[in-house]
């Protein structure tokens, strides 16, 4: 994928979409951009097994109930995630892996 610098990277454009998203953005304006991404890069890092890493994620269902998230917010995100991956032409089975991941966690924050 080209380490962990190119992820953040990627991370971060995928968060700067979000908050400017019309639809889901104010749910991610009230954090520092900076704590958004350390948590995704730290959660990808653990999909494709870097366990190196030294954020200790927090449970996602309790970080995300205060949002009280509808399947229609979730399933922006999830395009939006799809667009910025497309669009850092990361590898199909690098896509696949990172997208499966992130919609089986999805599945349980609704
Ligand atoms: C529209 C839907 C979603 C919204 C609005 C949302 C919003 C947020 C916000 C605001 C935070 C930061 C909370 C904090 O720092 O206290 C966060 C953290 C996080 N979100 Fe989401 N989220 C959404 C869906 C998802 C999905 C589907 C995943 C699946 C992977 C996900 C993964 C994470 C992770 C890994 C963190 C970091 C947790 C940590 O720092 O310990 N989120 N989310």
């Amino acid at each position: 994928m080209g380490g962990i610098q190119r992820l953040t990277q990627i991370i971060d454009d995928f968060y700067t979409r979000l908050l400017q998203d019309p639809m889901i953005g104010f749910h991610f304006k009230p954090f520092p951009k900076e704590q958004l991404v350390r948590g995704q890069v730290e959660f990808v890092r653990r999909i494709f097994g870097d366990r190196s890493g030294t954020y200790e994620l927090r449970p996602l269902k309790q970080v995300h109930s205060p949002f009280k998230l509808l399947p229609g917010q979730i399933a922006r995100r999830f395009q939006i995630l799809k667009e910025t991956l497309q669009d850092w032409k990361l590898d199909e089975s690098c896509q696949k892996r990172w997208l499966n991941a992130d919609e089986k966690v999805a599945s349980s924050l609704t």
